[in-house]
């Protein structure tokens, strides 16, 4: 039997480019390359691809607590997290950023093609404000006291003292983490992903398998990721909220001034930005990966905690 010739790309999780490299992110980018060198050795064409996840709130004001523009900021972190990879031996074929023309040209592509489906909807919700700093506060950056226990000193979404789970609004005296201002409630418009509409879509496909270039049929996900969709599609799938309001450091969105994809819309569409740089620097041809009838296969190297996002 010849062995015949796969076309496989592959893909560790984006770093966040607010901190630095910990022995998590080794410890995956070290698996993922392992396995990618397996699959070159086999003589496959194995492309491996990662880049930094720079957008939303935490770098936005990370950059201003250093006094350096956000975009100074991720260049730096950038460069840090490859001296770091490198000091490992990573071998990717291309290390790129979330913040780049590939991604935005991705971003818009997607979200316009969702729109035109009718896919997306407007909705306006209320919002904890910060009336000292003028910006909505994302839930990690509300403290207060835990609604359950009293713990002083929480943040918006959980206790970390007896591990209950709440939103922003149940806090009492609830501050600005930024600013120590007490928040207050504040409407505002957003986009949702109607998700909720993209369940049998997302059963069937998940459940699904794509048979290889070499006639072996490859399952979409592992058995373990597979059980964890299910819970979470049998839940019932909530409309996801992909806007955010300025300031916020991000991909403004198209026909809608003043209003930024929040970061998770953009991150993983950075995996094909990243590709997509690759491709115009080697001559590989991205549509042979990313078309409809592709035979590519495509492969993330996750964490369990992001399984959501992925899928
Ligand atoms: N930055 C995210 C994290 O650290 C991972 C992003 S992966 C991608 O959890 F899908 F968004 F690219
Ligand atoms: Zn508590």
């Amino acid at each position: 039997m010849t062995a015949q010739k796969r076309q496989i790309l592959v893909t560790s999780a984006l770093p966040y480019a607010n901190g630095a490299i910990h022995l998590g992110h080794m410890v995956e980018h070290i698996q993922t390359d392992i396995w990618v060198r397996f699959q070159k050795m086999r003589g496959h064409d194995c492309h491996y691809v990662c880049a930094d996840d720079t957008h939303g709130t935490p770098i936005m004001l990370k950059a201003e607590k250093d006094g350096v523009t956000p975009e100074a900021l991720i260049e730096r972190v950038h460069a840090e997290h490859l001296r770091d990879f490198t000091g490992f031996h990573i071998g990717y074929d291309n290390y790129y950023s979330t913040n780049s023309e590939e991604n935005r040209h991705y971003a818009y592509d997607i979200y316009r093609k969702l729109k035109a489906n009718g896919k997306i909807v407007s909705r306006t919700i209320e919002q904890l404000f910060d009336p000292e700093k003028q910006m909505f506060l994302p839930d990690r950056f509300v403290k207060g006291e835990c609604p359950k226990c009293g713990a002083k000193d929480q943040y918006g979404d959980s206790c970390e003292v007896c591990g209950a789970t709440y939103s922003p609004t149940e806090l009492k005296n609830p501050y600005s983490a930024v600013s120590g201002a007490t928040p207050v409630l504040r409407e505002s418009e957003h986009f949702f992903f109607r998700l909720g509409e993209c369940a049998d879509f997302l059963r069937e496909w998940t459940a699904g398998a794509s048979t290889l270039a070499d006639g072996r049929s490859q399952a979409h996900l592992q058995t373990e990721s597979l059980n964890k969709m299910n819970e979470w599609i049998d839940g019932g799938l909530q409309d996801w909220d992909i806007s955010r309001d300025a300031p916020y450091f991000g991909f403004e969105i198209p026909d809608a001034p003043g209003k930024y994809f929040y970061v998770w819309l953009d991150a993983p569409i950075g995996y094909m930005a990243s590709f997509k740089n690759l491709c115009e620097r080697s001559g590989l041809n991205f549509d042979d990966y990313f078309k409809a009838d592709s035979t590519a296969e495509l492969y993330h190297f996750i964490g369990k905690d992001i399984l959501y996002f992925h899928a």
